[in-house]
């Protein structure tokens, strides 16, 4: 690392925010000591404010149906080997129950863009988890809505919305999905949510074909923007069904420097080491906390369902990634020195804490 890089990582520490062109340089400019100063930085950032506590989140995977054909993903609807599914609510109970018996006090539903979850089916959903785990938070990841539709499901009891802009560069966008997708749309979204009173999540890929450093710099310019409650980033994996079924993954290692400059640029963030990440290196999910990740997501899906859930090859289902195995993830937390809790696991308002 040269003497301008650890100036731009000093920088970045003290004042949050750098230029598109600096964020360049610092992705360009990486190496080994650049991502242990970032990661040092970084979890001491994270501990003054959350301690070292990692939350949990219970992944309930409701339907792979997607009317969307974005080229990256196995649930794309041109997917014909992908093996539809719908959970029905009295899955998604079984599951939610089995979750709060282990700990688990946010539980995520997340979907394909799938018409026949209506807001009257979800809002239900919604309202009676509400009902039936009030200390509970209900996260919903259900694609692109009507404003009418957020605001029902807002009105039911959701608490917080994952939506990733996938790139905030509109023509890398289209570089990732067919022409009848919109950025602006996407974008629309999340303000939408914003406005609702959402906790809102934001969220990109890492070595998406064609991605160039100005458009990782552009994402972190709309995080320090936005000021999401979350980010969920994780390394592009290829899924041969798709068309970029041959393209190379993206990097664990450029993930979790990313990972740490997130932490920097919003200190408060809830930030998940994904399962994409644990998927594109054993020991991902640790690396990602060990660079300011603070959150994990273990799958509560029924295991039938967790195998048709391919948004990617290779997505890990076993071990740790199955709730019933949360002993052996707490064991491998606890090992690099972290703590999963029993907690809702709600932003801190970082200005609280300075
Ligand atoms: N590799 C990595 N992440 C993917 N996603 C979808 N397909 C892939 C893939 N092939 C991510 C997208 C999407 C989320 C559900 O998963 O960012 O928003």
């Amino acid at each position: 690392m040269n003497d301008r890089l650890r100036s731009l990582i000093e920088r970045l520490a003290r004042e949050r925010r750098l230029s598109a062109a600096e964020y360049v340089e610092l992705i360009e400019g990486r190496d080994d000591e650049a991502a242990a100063l970032l990661a040092a930085h970084a979890v001491r950032v994270r501990k003054a404010v959350y301690g070292n506590r990692v939350f949990i989140r219970g992944l309930l995977e409701i339907s792979n149906y997607c009317k969307n054909d974005c080229y990256y993903c196995g649930l794309r609807r041109g997917n014909r080997n992908c093996a539809r599914y719908r959970l029905t609510p009295d899955e998604i109970f079984a599951c939610a129950r089995r979750g709060y018996d282990l700990g688990f006090r946010t539980f995520v539903l997340q979907s394909g863009e799938d018409a026949a979850l209506t807001d009257a089916l979800l809002c239900d959903l919604v309202s009676r988890l509400k009902a039936e785990f009030p200390d509970c938070a209900v996260t919903l990841s259900l694609g692109e809505r009507s404003d009418e539709s957020y605001r029902a499901l807002k009105d039911a009891g959701a608490d917080r919305y994952l939506l990733r802009h996938e790139t905030a560069d509109p023509a890398h966008y289209a570089q990732l999905h067919p022409r009848e997708m919109s950025f602006d749309n996407r974008m629309r979204c999340l303000r939408t949510l914003r406005a609702l009173g959402y906790q809102v999540g934001c969220g990109f890929m890492v070595g998406s074909p064609g991605q160039t450093a100005r458009q990782l710099a552009a994402d972190l310019q709309f995080v320090e923007r936005f000021q999401p409650e979350m980010c969920g980033i994780g390394p592009f994996l290829p899924q041969h069904d798709t068309p970029f079924g041959d393209r190379p993954a993206g990097s664990a290692a450029l993930t979790c420097y990313l990972l740490s400059i997130l932490r920097l640029i919003c200190p408060g963030l809830l930030l998940p080491a994904t399962t994409a990440l644990g998927t594109a290196a054993p020991d991902g999910r640790e690396r990602g906390i060990l660079a300011g990740a603070n959150v994990v997501m273990p799958n509560l899906s029924p295991p039938a369902a967790r195998e048709k859930y391919t948004l990617y090859d290779g997505k890990i289902h076993t071990g740790a990634e199955d709730a019933a195995h949360k002993t052996e993830l707490e064991r491998r937390i606890r090992a690099i020195g972290y703590k999963i809790v029993t907690d809702r696991g709600d932003p801190r308002d970082v200005t609280e804490t300075e």
